[in-house]
């Protein structure tokens, strides 16, 4: 069943630059109202300037790592737009490196975001879904939350960590109306590079610039229409994770000769899929 967007209230965290923005942007013109969160308050008054509209949406400037402020914002959404139809998590950053030297503080920093983020929009908002019978969650995880790949190891465990959540809150929402969509981008032209925890040494960049990010707010949009579980951007990353499901060994050999070749030539630029985020 197709659900409307127009009339809707859809509240996305991360929206101030990235694949937020272009959702925010999206939905806007098919008539939906957006509550754009992020902690940078000049980038969210410019995306709301570039949207639909711009008068009919809401900006709230928090940080998803504090539930407090997290909470307030639901609150202040409902008290200002009467509802949420749906929220979009989509806050995130990168964590850099090599496992064997992964830095504990900047792995948990990560962690902070990427999953405290999900939980604490999860604790605040499911009340009033549960209250209105209804709403959607539609998260933003990555391909590699199903297979971790060089140097990204501390980044797709939150990813990792983040799917299973989305598996098991699916289960538990089931006769309640409330979904869970989950969307998997191989690597998206955005600031996430340039925003990565993590030494400068390992902010390794693809050579690929990788899909717009109005793709995957297209993956999005067709999420919350057709409350798809699971969405591929892009249908070769679908591909390479049947091909890694399929023939693990093979898989990792590949990814093991990219990076020795890579090392050997002194190349610090990993090409995809190896950096695929
Ligand atoms: N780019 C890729 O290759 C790629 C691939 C797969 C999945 N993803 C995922 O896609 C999502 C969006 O990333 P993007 O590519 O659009 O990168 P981006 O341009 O760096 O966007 C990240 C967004 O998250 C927000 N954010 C970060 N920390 C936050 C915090 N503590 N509190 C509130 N907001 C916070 C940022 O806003 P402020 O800095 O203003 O707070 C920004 O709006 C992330 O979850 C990322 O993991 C990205």
């Amino acid at each position: 069943m197709r659900r409307p967007i127009a009339g809707s209230v859809i509240l996305i965290t991360g929206a101030s630059s990235g694949i937020g923005a272009a959702t925010a942007r999206l939905l806007a013109s098919y008539g939906a109202t957006i509550v754009l969160c992020a902690r940078r308050a000049d980038e969210l008054a410019h995306v709301r300037q570039s949207m639909h509209n711009p008068e009919r949406h809401l900006v709230c400037t928090v940080d998803v790592t504090d539930a407090h402020a997290v909470a307030a914002t639901v609150e202040h959404t409902i008290a200002t737009l009467g509802r949420i139809d749906a929220v979009v998590c989509n806050a995130g950053v990168g964590v850099t490196g090599p496992v064997a030297e992964l830095d504990y503080g900047n792995y948990l920093d990560a962690m902070a975001v990427n999953v405290g983020g999900f939980l604490h929009l999860v604790n605040a908002v499911n009340p009033y879904f549960s209250r209105q019978h209804g709403g959607q969650y539609v998260v933003i995880s990555s391909v590699v939350g199903q297979h971790a790949l060089p140097y990204t190891g501390g980044y797709a465990a939150t990813k990792a960590a983040l799917e299973r959540l989305c598996e098991a809150l699916r289960i538990e929402s089931r006769g309640l109306g409330i979904t869970v969509s989950v969307i998997r981008p191989g690597t998206v032209a955005s600031g996430f590079f340039a925003h990565r925890i993590g030494p400068d040494r390992e902010q390794r960049r693809t050579r690929s610039p990788g899909m717009a990010p109005e793709v995957v707010a297209r993956s999005i949009v067709s999420a919350l229409r057709y409350n798809r579980r699971i969405v591929y951007p892009r249908f070769r990353d679908l591909l390479l994770r049947v091909v890694a499901d399929l023939f693990p060994m093979w898989s990792d050999a590949i990814l093991a000769r990219t990076i020795q070749w890579k090392q050997k030539t002194g190349d610090n630029e990993t090409s995809s899929p190896a950096q695929d985020t």
